[in-house]
């Protein structure tokens, strides 16, 4: 019998833990608030609202950006997660200034964070995969792809892991940061957002916008 409670015991311990990272598919019919909760803030030049990310009910997820507005929105996991790969297939806005993204973030200033930004920026779209570690920036890399990502859906991929960080786009691993001293520690959130910075100095949407997104998935490594 005390054996028996031992074991429960130390099963109980374990399961939040198990929980927190595991694996899951979301195929954006709804939006899952035991997975997420919907950002409220002002930054850069506009704001993220709830109001603005609302399930199409067709299986997207639209992150809505008003006409005459430099607004957008942002979902935030309610777990953190560690070792593993996140990926998510999305249509950014075409509209230059909006930075549409997919990362992974401690939540802090000293935070941990690994990002994948999707943007319009004089005339050329770059994708940039940066890494901070404890809130400093170790490594950034810029991509520019030679196709249009508000054309349609695409695969994003950051692929987690201890010996390294990978970044995959439709597949095809883009960029890679293998210096385990600089890389995150810290289990974090996934985040995905389409807001305004004001380094971008983008002009409000002539008319409505969305960031669309139709898969997201964590598979804990
Ligand atoms: C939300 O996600 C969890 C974890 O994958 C899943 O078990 C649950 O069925 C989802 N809920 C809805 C309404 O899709």
């Amino acid at each position: 019998m005390a054996k028996f409670l031992n074991a429960f015991a130390a099963l109980a311990v374990l399961l939040p833990f198990t929980q927190a990272q595991s694996s899951f598919i979301d195929d954006c019919t709804t939006f899952n608030s035991s997975l997420y909760t919907k950002a409220n803030w002002a930054a850069g030049l506009g704001s993220v609202s709830s109001n603005n990310v609302n399930p199409s009910g067709g299986g997207v997820l639209n992150f809505e950006i008003p006409a005459g507005t430099r607004n957008g929105g942002e979902i935030v996991s309610k777990a953190q997660y560690s070792y593993g790969q996140l990926e998510a297939q999305f249509k950014v806005p075409n509209l230059p200034g909006v930075i549409s993204s997919i990362f992974l973030y401690q939540g802090t200033s000293t935070s941990d964070e690994i990002d994948v930004e999707v943007y319009l920026n004089q005339g050329k779209w770059e994708i940039a995969f940066t890494i901070y570690r404890l809130g400093i920036k170790e490594w950034s890399h810029g991509y520019f792809p030679t196709w249009d990502p508000s054309a349609g859906y695409n695969n994003y991929m950051i692929d987690y892991q201890e010996a390294a960080i990978s970044f995959y786009v439709n597949g095809v691993l883009e960029a890679q940061f293998h210096t385990p001293p600089q890389q995150p520690i810290h289990a974090m959130n996934i985040q995905l957002n389409t807001w305004f910075p004001a380094w971008l100095n983008g002009a409000a949407a002539s008319s409505t916008q969305f960031m669309q997104v139709n898969q997201i998935s964590y598979t804990q490594s």
